[in-house]
């Protein structure tokens, strides 16, 4: 499933960038953003809930 549409990718890109910061890194949803766009910044926002979303769930994941 396409997350953001304005720089596309997924949300399989999104878990991928969690996944490798491992259970004791935090996130944030620009450093997601930034890191799954390649770097770009987000143009309509409409995907930020989603995003936000996501980052939340793997955060309330990490232990340290
Ligand atoms: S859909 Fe992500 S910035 Fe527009």
């Amino acid at each position: 499933m396409f997350v953001c549409l304005c720089h596309p990718f997924s949300d399989k890109t999104v878990k991928q960038h969690l996944d490798s910061k491992g259970k004791n890194c935090k996130s944030s949803v620009s450093e997601t953003y930034s890191v799954c766009s390649g770097g770009e910044k987000p143009n309509c926002c409409q995907c930020l809930e989603t995003l936000k979303d996501i980052v939340k769930t793997h955060n309330k994941t990490v232990t340290a």
